[in-house]
């Protein structure tokens, strides 16, 4: 018996750091997907091909997983195994993302929700989505430690999420898709190593910090409104109140400020870094008309253009 499902990237659209202590955020998804295809074997074997990572015919046995030394590009899929529980036999994966796994688009988070929704339905265990959302949150916190679960959310149920940390709110945005502008810095940024930076600065400047999240949070509170009237101009305008407090919390980079600079200097109404920053992607919302200039000032600023479409469908089953 075999099943192959897919879920989303994502780009986050507003709340970054905030979302990991208590507060929301704004997260849509991207055309591009992750695709899992996972066969049940008879041998007690757990056997795993995800070529994006370079990992090729990696196997062990069933009883050992979490056991020992698990390379990064396995981490996610083994744990997410082993978490679900397989009670006899084995299982066979194999991964294929339809995006770079340096752009930010959470594509760890995306394998391990498809993983767990094709056990799921393998075993006829038919999971809801917010059972879904709980294992592989589960999941990815016993990988890394850290997150806020937006990015597992954000695959499971796809669509433009207002989201409170580890889904105490998951709320879908009724949107149509968004005239975004996605570009990448060619850094990979590690989302843990920057959370901690940015906790080493709660620690030194507390109020200072807690002002700025709560000037997020306004920015995430006001932003949910403009999106649901289109109201692209107040939406660019909240990207860059948005990108000044990431800017103060030390999580921008010269790279992605000259990038979102230019854009706006070529007529975006806004533009910020999506995700942990430092590297990773910069996103600019424009009017059509200023498509095209947007794009160009971005690419001269050494970023590299990504198409999407956002505001997709989450986790699905494909064959
Ligand atoms: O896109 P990522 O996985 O680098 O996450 C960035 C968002 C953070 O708020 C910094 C972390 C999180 O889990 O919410």
């Amino acid at each position: 018996m075999k099943i192959t499902v897919s879920a989303p990237g994502k780009l986050m659209l507003f709340g970054e750091h905030t979302v990991v202590y208590g507060r929301p955020c704004i997260v849509t998804t991207v055309g591009q997907r992750m695709k899992v295809t996972v066969e049940l074997l008879d041998k007690p074997l757990f056997q795993l091909n995800a070529p994006d990572v370079q990992i090729e015919s990696y196997q062990k046995p069933i009883t050992n997983l979490g056991k020992g030394d698990i390379s990064k590009g396995v981490r996610f899929v083994e744990f997410a195994v082993k978490n679900f529980g397989i009670k006899k036999g084995g299982l066979k994966i194999i991964t294929k993302s339809q995006f770079n796994s340096s752009f930010g688009f959470g594509s760890s988070s995306a394998a391990t929700v498809c993983v767990i929704k094709a056990l799921s339905e393998l075993t006829g265990k038919k999971l809801s989505n917010k059972q879904i959302f709980d294992l592989s949150y589960k999941t990815v916190l016993d990988v890394q430690g850290k997150g806020s679960g937006f990015d597992v959310a954000a695959a499971t149920y796809g669509g433009t999420l207002y989201f409170v940390t580890e889904g105490k709110t998951i709320k879908p945005l009724n949107l149509p898709s968004l005239p975004l502008i996605v570009g990448f810095t060619g850094i990979k940024a590690d989302t843990v190593t920057i959370v901690n930076q940015v906790l080493e600065k709660a620690k030194k400047y507390p109020n200072i910090i807690e002002n700025i999240y709560t000037a997020i949070q306004t920015i995430v509170a006001l932003a949910r409104k403009s999106l649901i009237k289109e109201d692209f101009q107040t939406v660019g305008e909240l990207m860059n109140f948005n990108q000044g407090y990431l800017v103060a919390l030390g999580v921008s980079s010269q790279k992605l400020d000259n990038m979102i600079n230019l854009s706006k200097d070529a007529g975006a109404y806004g533009a910020k870094l999506s995700g942990a920053g430092v590297g990773d992607c910069m996103i600019a919302l424009a009017l059509p008309s200023k498509v095209k200039l947007v794009k160009n000032a971005i690419t001269k600023a050494g970023g590299q253009i990504i198409n999407v479409k956002t505001n997709v469908e989450g986790v699905r089953i494909e064959a």
